[in-house]
């Protein structure tokens, strides 16, 4: 039975984590999978998180039960008004429903197969930027869906291809699915301008297409939740339906937790129950009821204000980390004389830069300097640290002479 099974290709990013932990070399560096690392190099258990993790712990009611199938309703109703934003219109009227999800891939997950059921036309095909995180096109086409590809990046530039954008949006047959990065686009750290988002919205108006955004960095672009929520209001503002995928993987720093959720805005409180109740049923079919704890987690820094500042800080400490850590490469870079451009490392923004080293370089890199990367040239700028920045440095314009 088993014999005709093809073998499937390994993760492009989690590879990355399998050769580098298998990698004793001391010079190591991981700059694979995107998880936040201290200036030690170390995984960060925000203080936010150890002060829910203790009150949970002292909890004498605590247990294990069932959760609902939409997840824990403190969680659901904080990432909403973080996602929106606490004064929003459409969750005063009712029309927003929020289901717990594992993590954001899982929220994607259940977006996909919920769109392939109900999407409208029902040929309509799933536009993913080009390039984008790697997973993408294996959720939508696992759950069955045909996935094509918007101009993204001006991999000359290594800047937005705006007008490339635009134009395949407005050449994509009428009603499609466009998946949008919220912010902190993955891998390219290149996000549209405020002004070009309206573009953006102006033409999907036009064409009629529908906005699935995946958020999974709000947080890590500006190190401001509202800024970095700004695209996905002005869809809400300009009375677009659409779905979010929200993560809490980053910017909680809860990775391995799988806590997430998934958003729908509706044009009317009267659709709810019947979305809410297919949302549910997908959930149910495949995660049965939502995962607790790192749900109880994320809902108690949500609900109680003297955490939820703290947490804001938190954010902010993790982006200015890696806002000096792209700038210090760039200006490594620089002052080593290293062939070609490197302004783009520092204005790139979020939790990746889009180096443009090419594929042998990569291997290069990875093979003779022990240095990780996903094959397409991203960083996590996160793995760069004050003891391993020259040595990254170095590596990078060796490898960029020879
Ligand atoms: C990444 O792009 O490195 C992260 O989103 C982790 C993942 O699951 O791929």
């Amino acid at each position: 039975y088993f014999s005709t099974v093809p073998q499937a290709p390994p993760d492009g990013i989690l590879k990355l984590s399998v050769l580098s932990r298998a990698d004793s070399d001391p010079s190591k560096v991981d700059l694979g999978v995107g998880a936040y690392r201290d200036d030690n190099g170390k995984p960060w258990v925000l203080p936010v998180v150890r002060e829910a993790e203790r009150r949970l712990n002292e909890d004498p009611n605590y247990n294990h039960e069932y959760m609902g199938v939409g997840g824990l309703p403190a969680l659901t109703d904080g990432a909403q008004q973080l996602i929106f934003g606490s004064n929003s219109p459409a969750i005063g009227q009712g029309r927003v429903y929020t289901i717990q999800t594992i993590s954001g891939t899982g929220a994607n997950m259940v977006a996909a197969v919920f769109l392939k059921q109900f999407k409208r036309p029902a040929d309509a095909a799933v536009y993913i930027s080009k390039p984008t995180w790697g997973n993408h096109r294996s959720i939508f086409e696992t759950a069955g869906h045909e996935v094509r590809e918007y101009k993204y990046c001006n991999y000359k530039t290594l800047t937005l291809d705006i007008d490339g954008m635009l134009d395949d949006m407005r050449s994509a047959p009428e009603g499609q699915i466009f998946v949008l990065h919220a912010c902190a686009h993955n891998p390219t750290g290149i996000d549209p301008t405020e002004e070009q988002w309206q573009q953006i919205a102006d033409v999907m108006s036009e064409r009629g297409h529908f906005p699935f955004f995946d958020c999974a960095y709000q947080g890590f672009a500006t190190g401001d939740v509202d800024r970095d929520a700004y695209a996905i209001r002005l869809f809400v503002d300009r009375g677009f339906e659409l779905l979010v995928a929200e993560s809490f993987a980053k910017n909680m720093g809860l990775y391995g937790e799988r806590t997430g959720c998934l958003h729908a805005v509706c044009q009317s409180s009267d659709v709810i129950p019947q979305v809410s109740s297919q949302l549910n049923r997908l959930s149910r079919a495949t995660i049965s009821t939502a995962s607790a704890y790192g749900a109880k987690i994320a809902a108690t820094v949500l609900q109680d204000p003297r955490l939820y500042e703290e947490w804001l800080q938190s954010m902010q400490d993790m982006s200015q980390r890696i806002k000096t850590m792209r700038d210090a490469l760039r200006d490594k870079l620089v002052a080593l004389g290293t062939p070609g451009s490197w302004d783009h490392v520092s204005q790139q923004i979020g939790m990746f830069s889009f180096t443009g080293l090419s594929k042998l370089q990569v291997d290069t890199l990875r093979n003779q300097y022990h240095l990780y990367m996903t094959d397409d040239g991203r960083i996590s700028v996160a793995g760069l640290n004050s003891h391993n920045i020259d040595y990254v440095a170095q590596s990078i314009d060796a490898v960029v002479r020879s």
